[in-house]
């Protein structure tokens, strides 16, 4: 979602509606803005692209010179009208727009209506408003940090009071604001690029920041009030590059925001030694009835679905299928009402995997759907759905939308572990241990992008290679090749590290490089023998193992060293030096990064 602010001298709303242009690639499927109006507040909000908002707004707009505005990426509740931000309390004296999750909106929710509070729409941001309407005791900013210190999540929101007309009120914790400085006139926003055209001054505000911003100026404070003194950014990136938030390409834009992907993906839904997922409501009866499991997808999803089939016969104890949504529905798959059939799209719109899905349905399957769009027509028509929370994913291809599917794999696999009994409660702690380690790890890995840029250099001229592994890691090396094919147009082939020598070990030669995944303890030796037959053919290996295993590097030419985790976690690690590998190699190409020849992001064509 997108979030901009306005205190000053002008009519805010056409700057409002200017900045929300600048941020709609990054949620677009309503939008609205909230200005002050002689001591009223006036909404107004619209389903779709901007230009619906615009045609809303006509010309005869209120001349208010404060306001707020948001564009959003639907998270609870589908898109429409009424789930458009703004969100106000029931008396409408205050609104607020939010990014980000509240995690436990659903106790507050209870405890406000049953204070008798009516709620309009299905967000969890609506509760902001009610909460700010029962905690005002005449102090405005008072109310803004008992809120804070009422909700968990992650957030930026900026508030707006009705009776305090010069004043804006905004906080942050684990997703971006900025407050731009103007000459008399300030700002506030979820990106930079959304207020370029009027400063490029700015603060950027820090986690665990409120900020309460009137024309003479801006004070920060943390939330507990005591002031903070910020720097002021003078940001120098044009406007394309603002928008791509600094980084040259939407592809490793997203592949940074992947520890935040991951982090919200869970947020909210593990307990020390408990999954909660709340959208899938599978019985202990229901879940006795199942005998197997199709996973169904396509694309990168599909190859989610290859670890997520390990996952769940490993913990959940039951057979596991996953097919290719255009090769599933021609079949006659062997589906009924005893098959759980889990449909993996990051857009929710594939129309294979859409018709899979329908498919299934008539077959009588239960439909589990694990997506990152809400109101997308997958996310309609399952029983029940996981949504990933990537955010939006412009680049054409994947990259946390997959590392947040593969985390939604985890939690399925573990949900259905939990409900059948078939892992030891401390087993379920142990992994959850594990899992919460995982943003800050891919954290570390991406901090050594440089040296995957360097080794990529070697890869510019390359025609063909291979990436192999086991188990696992054979999973997350058809990711990685079809990553590096995508984007870099190098034949990479995916193969099975201990069928290499049925055949197809006739390919390598010193000219086709072969990329080594050895981070499965239990195979890693046999995996080590298959390394050892295409070294014997001249190939240049690079290595990919967990940290702390020094062996591989005598086997191979470099070595890439995966953090520490569980070897079931450790697809969720292994791909991001592959999906950096592949991004830098693109580069060195000059290929079209984002924009791959013949590919589109979203297929809906069979
Ligand atoms: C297209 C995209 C792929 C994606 C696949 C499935 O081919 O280019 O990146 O994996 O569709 O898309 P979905 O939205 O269903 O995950």
């Amino acid at each position: 979602c997108g979030i901009v602010g306005y205190i000053g001298k002008q009519v805010a709303i056409p700057i409002l509606v200017d900045g929300l242009k600048k941020l709609e690639y990054r949620g677009y499927d309503s939008a609205g803005v909230a200005v002050l109006d002689c001591e009223k507040i006036v909404v107004s909000k619209s389903v779709g692209k901007l230009v619906a908002l615009e045609e809303e707004l006509g010309q005869a707009y209120s001349q208010s010179c404060i306001g707020i505005g948001h564009t959003r990426w639907a998270t609870h509740g589908r898109p429409s009208q009424v789930n458009a931000h703004p969100h106000c309390d029931c008396k409408q004296d205050f609104v607020v727009v939010h990014n980000g999750i509240i995690e436990n909106y659903l106790e507050l929710k209870d405890m406000l209506i049953e204070k008798g509070h009516k709620f309009a729409s299905e967000t969890d941001t609506e509760v902001l408003a009610h909460l700010l309407e029962d905690y005002y005791e005449g102090d405005f900013e008072g109310a803004v940090r008992k809120v804070l210190k009422t909700i968990r999540g992650s957030y930026a929101m900026v508030v707006l009071r009705r009776l305090d007309p010069n004043k804006l009120v905004a906080a942050r914790k684990d997703s971006p604001m900025v407050v731009g400085l103007g000459d008399g006139e300030f700002f506030v926003a979820s990106d930079i690029t959304a207020i370029l055209n009027y400063t490029r001054k700015v603060y950027i505000l820090d986690d665990g920041e409120m900020v309460v911003i009137t024309e003479d100026g801006v004070k920060v404070s943390d939330f507990e009030g005591n002031s903070r003194t910020k720097e002021v950014y003078d940001v120098k990136w044009d406007a394309v590059a603002a928008e791509k938030g600094g980084y040259e390409h939407f592809m490793l834009k997203e592949i940074h925001e992947q520890p935040k992907a991951l982090k919200d993906t869970m947020l909210g839904r593990l307990e020390e030694d408990k999954v909660i997922l709340q959208e899938v409501d599978l019985t202990l009866e229901e879940l006795a009835q199942i005998n197997k499991v199709y996973i169904v997808a396509c694309g990168t999803a599909w190859h989610a679905g290859l670890v997520g089939k390990t996952l769940i016969e490993r913990w959940a104890h039951l057979p596991v299928e996953v097919d290719i949504a255009s090769e599933f529905r021609y079949r006659s798959p062997l589906v009924d009402k005893h098959t759980l059939v889990v449909v993996v799209s990051q857009s929710g719109e594939t129309a294979d995997t859409l018709a899979a899905l329908r498919e299934a349905k008539n077959r009588g399957a239960r439909v589990v759907a694990v997506t990152n769009v809400v109101g997308s027509t997958v996310s309609r028509e399952a029983h029940d759905v996981i949504f990933t929370w990537a955010g939006p994913e412009i680049a054409v291809a994947s990259t946390k939308a997959y590392t947040t599917q593969l985390e939604g794999m985890v939690l399925l696999g573990l949900y259905l572990a939990q409900v059948k009994g078939t892992l030891p409660t401390e087993k379920i702690g142990e992994i959850i241990t594990a899992l919460k380690r995982i943003p800050a790890q891919v954290q570390e890995l991406l901090d050594q992008a440089g040296l995957i840029e360097e080794l990529a250099k070697s890869f510019a001229k390359v025609e063909n290679t291979f990436f192999i592994g086991r188990s696992l890691d054979w999973a997350v090396a058809m990711e990685g090749s079809l990553k590096l094919k995508e984007i870099s147009y190098i034949h990479a082939e995916a193969y099975a590290a201990g069928e290499l020598k049925h055949g197809t070990l006739a390919l390598i030669t010193e000219n086709t490089p072969v990329i080594a995944l050895a981070t499965q303890r239990d195979v890693y030796e046999k995996t080590i023998s298959n390394v050892k037959e295409v070294k014997a053919r001249d190939a240049k290996v690079i290595g990919l193992t967990y940290a702390g295993n020094t062996s591989m590097a005598k086997s191979v030419d470099h070595v890439i060293y995966i953090p520490e985790t569980m070897d079931e976690l450790s697809p969720i690690l292994t791909v991001i030096p592959l999906q950096l590998l592949s991004y830098y190699v693109s580069v060195a190409r000059g290929c079209d990064v984002d924009k791959p020849r013949n590919l589109a992001k979203s297929v809906t064509v069979e």
